[in-house]
């Protein structure tokens, strides 16, 4: 999270932000057979923020430096609402996730572990010992899991200068996520640091064959049927000067649609390979689609920032693009995750027409210890949200479940649209509530109509600059 973010919002104490995206198929719900792979049960982390200095002082002032000199007057065991996160709040979190995992289970993390300080308050050696930091913790309380990280805006120094080629920074992420990614993904990541057969794939291609683009992003499959696609989008997020002037920074774009292409080709080949062949015989071709879903993760996200009026996440000619082949290849892309506002929203990416989405974009996010659960069973996405202070007398809770709270069949993109297209309508709460789970609870006197609202909705609904443009002219 960074400038352009209402003063209230700019530190929470923790942000264990899941954002899911998702693509599917508009037609065909699954027809039964539940023995495919596609069913399970993830975490997603995000912006834990940590921060080292957190401490019960006299003086409020003094209690975390990321308060910035502000008095942080409710400073407690587990934070403040002013400070980033103190580490006891971050473990407070992590062992009350670790009892609910299951050993198939998986974690997202979509990035930002540094707090935010002044830019000479940090360097390079301090930002890769926080990433250090929050790698070792989440593996001391996950052992078992393959965590799929996404890079920060703050995971880098000074922050959001993210550069298109390999550096001390992706070399020691590559490194320290060794036990988790494979060297295919490393290879992406950062060419600097991989295994000998991935090395000479490096050798060669960089002297034999075509340069192997190396920017902060990788791919990899998570089981057959599900591949995790982790962007660097601090590539495209407008502080980052060093890719001011790029059409395709680090050839991530090129590389995306790459693997999107082969997943869809693949896709192809695991209806075929690997299918029992009476399934095949009653699936149809678009439920053979979500047998090779992606998901896509990052730390910024993709479309319009909901709190403010004709602003895009990233910048708007990299989010343009980024909408295009997300739309080109919705029927392989079946969720997206991202972090950085530091609210919880959704997205729902519509085709051109407008008419008939193809893909459901879902924001969320977690503050002060808080966690969040998604279990998916082929398109069909639950959401719950445990949040508010983890503390030893009150444990975190269960904040909300999204179909629940919205009397929703699932979360499919189908299921989001209506929720979106009532939010307009007079006399329904859904968008009040939904705006409060947006605030994370944090000040339920807080309304949002008016301006506000289209501003909201809009972004909820309109990814791309002429159907945003179309409709905040329409809500005013
Ligand atoms: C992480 O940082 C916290 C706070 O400074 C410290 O107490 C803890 O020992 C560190 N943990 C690891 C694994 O480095
Ligand atoms: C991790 O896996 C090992 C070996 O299967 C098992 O003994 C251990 O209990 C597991 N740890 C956790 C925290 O699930
Ligand atoms: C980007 O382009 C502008 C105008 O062409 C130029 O002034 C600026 O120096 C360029 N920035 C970078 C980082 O190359
Ligand atoms: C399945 O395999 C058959 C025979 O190899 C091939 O003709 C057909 O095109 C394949 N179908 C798909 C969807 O890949
Ligand atoms: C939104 O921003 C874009 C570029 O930043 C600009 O071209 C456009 O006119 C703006 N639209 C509105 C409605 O302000
Ligand atoms: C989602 O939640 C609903 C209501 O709690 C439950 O009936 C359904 O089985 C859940 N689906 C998944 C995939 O967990
Ligand atoms: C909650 O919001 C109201 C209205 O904006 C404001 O007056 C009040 O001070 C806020 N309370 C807190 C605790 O921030």
């Amino acid at each position: 999270m960074d400038a352009g973010h209402p003063p209230c919002f700019v530190r929470l104490p923790l942000l264990l932000l899941p954002l899911l995206c998702g693509a599917a198929p508009a037609a065909a719900a699954p027809t039964g057979g539940s023995d495919v792979a596609a069913t399970g049960e993830f975490w997603h982390i995000t912006d834990l923020h940590l921060d080292p200095t957190y401490h019960l002082a006299e003086d409020p002032t003094k209690v975390c430096y990321s308060s910035k000199g502000v008095p942080a007057t409710h400073a407690g065991l587990f934070g403040d609402f002013l400070c980033d996160s103190p580490y006891r709040l971050i473990q407070s979190a992590f062992s009350h996730m670790a009892p609910l995992t299951r050993p198939e289970d998986f974690i997202v993390w979509t990035g930002d572990s540094p707090p935010h300080v002044p830019a000479d308050e940090l360097s390079t050696d301090i930002v890769i010992q926080v990433i250090s930091n929050m790698t070792q913790t989440i593996r001391q309380h996950f052992p078992n899991l393959t965590v799929y990280p996404a890079l920060g805006n703050h995971d880098y120094w000074p922050q959001d200068q993210m550069p298109t080629s390999t550096n001390d920074i992706y070399r020691a992420a590559a490194q320290l996520w060794k036990p988790w990614l494979q060297p295919e993904a490393l290879l992406t990541l950062s060419q600097g640091d991989v295994s000998s057969s991935a090395a000479l794939k490096v050798f060669l291609s960089r002297f034999v064959f075509c340069p192997v683009p190396a920017g902060g992003f990788y791919s990899q499959l998570v089981k057959p049927g599900l591949r995790v696609v982790s962007l660097n989008t601090i590539l495209y997020y407008g502080p980052d000067k060093v890719t001011r002037n790029m059409t395709d920074p680090a050839g991530q774009f090129e590389w995306l649609e790459q693997t999107l292409e082969k997943a869809a080709q693949s896709l192809e080949k695991v209806w075929n390979l690997s299918l029992k062949p009476d399934l095949v015989t009653y699936r149809t071709l678009n439920v053979a689609f979500f047998l090779l879903q992606v998901y896509i993760i990052a730390h910024v996200p993709v479309g319009y920032l909901p709190f403010a009026r004709n602003t895009t996440a990233i910048r708007e000619s990299h989010n343009e693009r980024l909408v295009a082949i997300c739309r080109d290849y919705s029927h392989v892309i079946a969720g997206h995750f991202y972090g950085h506002t530091h609210r919880d929203s959704i997205m729902v990416l519509l085709d051109k027409q407008g008419g008939h989405f193809n893909m459901g974009t879902y924001g969320d996010w977690l503050t002060s210890g808080a966690s969040l659960k998604w279990t998916f069973e082929e398109l069909q996405f639950n959401k719950s949200v445990m949040s508010s202070l983890c503390s030893a007398s009150s444990l975190c809770r269960l904040e909300y479940i999204m179909t629940e709270a919205f009397g929703l069949a699932d979360l499919q993109p189908r299921s989001l649209l209506q929720l979106g297209l009532s939010f307009m309508l007079p006399q329904t709460k859904a968008f009040d509530k939904y705006f409060g789970h947006y605030m994370v609870g944090y000040n339920s006197s807080i309304v949002c109509e008016g301006a506000c609202k289209v501003s909201q909705v809009c972004a909820v609904l309109h990814l791309d600059r002429l159907s945003y443009s179309k409709c905040v002219a329409k809500g005013e």
